[in-house]
Parts: C-alpha cells; structure tokens; sequence
C-alpha cells in the first residue's frame, strides 16, 4: 500500500493508484466475507425510490435508508450484526487517516451497470473532525465533488480500482457524488461493476 501521488479536487484529497493488484484481489475476497454474513440489499431513498446503488456494511453500525430516513443502525436489515471490518481494511485506514478514531463503519456500495450516486453530503455521522476514507474497487466511476453548500461550481474525477480518496478537514462536509461508472472497463470483478468502501466514525 503505497500514499503516492496526491491530487487535490476542492480539498478533497486522491490517492491514484494507492493498492496494487493484489491488495485489491484481497479485498474483494474480504467484501465477498461481508456479503456472505450481511447480504447486500437495494435502499429506499426516504421517498420511497429504490437506490441504484446495492449496499451492506461492516463494523458496530451499518449504513441504512428507507422510508424511515438515513441512519446508522447496530444490525443489518435482516437482523443479523453486521460482521466486522477486516484488518486489511482497517490498515488502510492508518494508513490514510493517521492518529484519527478507529473507523466504526466500513460501508460497502456496489454499482452495477446504470448505477449512480447523486450529490450529498456525508452528515450522518457526530464527529466531523473525523474524515471519511473511501476505497475504489472494479471499474472507473466518475467521481464529482462541489461546495459545503448547495449547488456551485463542481469538478470531477475519474476513480480507478485501487485508488484512495479521503474527505476530511475543511472538506468533510462537501457534496459529492458518482455520476456514472464505465461499465466493464475492470477486470477486477467477474460481471463487473464497481465497488466503493467508505470509512468513517459514526460516533
Ligand atoms: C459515497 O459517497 O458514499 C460513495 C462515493 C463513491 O462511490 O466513490
Ligand atoms: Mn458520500
């Protein structure tokens, strides 16, 4: 695990190419483990519209939506804990977020073919002096960051298996989104489509 170069989007930091091929095999094994104790489920958004993102998560919370709300939950939908986050995800958590909290969700979202991820902001959590650290896995997705508030300038990014993005400081709190991914252009996942792991302190 390399931090290598270092590109700046709007404060936003991006680490291009920061896991090797292996590193990257390792984890998908590792999401598969987490798939297999906490299946992935399609979210409703609050109004009652299926994401197209698929979901599950590892740590003492979990990632939820549905017509509830967006909320950080201590069991997966079905019940079950959710399992927790591997070593070799927590390692890249040091790595990148270095003298932070320990991460207490690792949430896991995979885009299929046509999925995306619309400008948000990352507020569910308590502690915005904590970043978020996000890893890309399979294939590019076109990563777009903008303001603390809404609406603005944007600029975007393509994401490649492997790199490493970290959304911390005086950019916690900026919207962001996936505005389409490039449907097969990894080998990384048979059948394709992309994974991103987001960590972050909840508490
Ligand atoms: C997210 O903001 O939760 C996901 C970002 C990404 O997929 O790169
Ligand atoms: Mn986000």
């Amino acid at each position: 695990m390399t931090k290598g170069e270092q590109i700046d989007l709007r404060g936003v930091s991006v680490y291009p190419g920061a896991l090797g091929p292996d590193e990257q095999a390792v984890l998908v094994e590792r999401v598969r483990e987490i798939a297999r104790a906490a299946p992935m489920f399609h979210p409703e958004t609050r109004w009652g519209k299926q994401m197209s993102v698929k979901m599950t998560s590892a740590g003492r919370f979990g990632w939820v939506s549905d017509r509830r709300g967006y909320r950080y939950e201590r069991a997966h939908p079905s019940g079950v804990d959710w399992p927790p986050i591997p070593a070799e995800i927590l390692a890249i958590w040091e790595k990148f977020a270095p003298g932070m909290r320990a991460p207490e969700c690792c949430l896991v979202n995979y885009y299929g073919e046509g999925a995306r991820m619309g400008l948000h902001q990352d507020r569910d959590e308590a502690d915005f002096s904590q970043p978020v650290v996000s890893v890309s896995l399979g294939d590019d997705g076109l990563f777009r960051v903008g303001n603390i508030e809404r609406g603005g300038k944007t600029e975007s990014i393509w994401l490649h298996s492997g790199d490493v993005v970290v959304i911390g400081g005086a950019a916690r709190l900026v919207h962001h989104g996936v505005d389409r991914i490039r449907f097969g252009s990894s080998a990384l996942l048979k059948g394709g489509g992309r994974i991103n792991l987001t960590l972050r302190v909840v508490t």
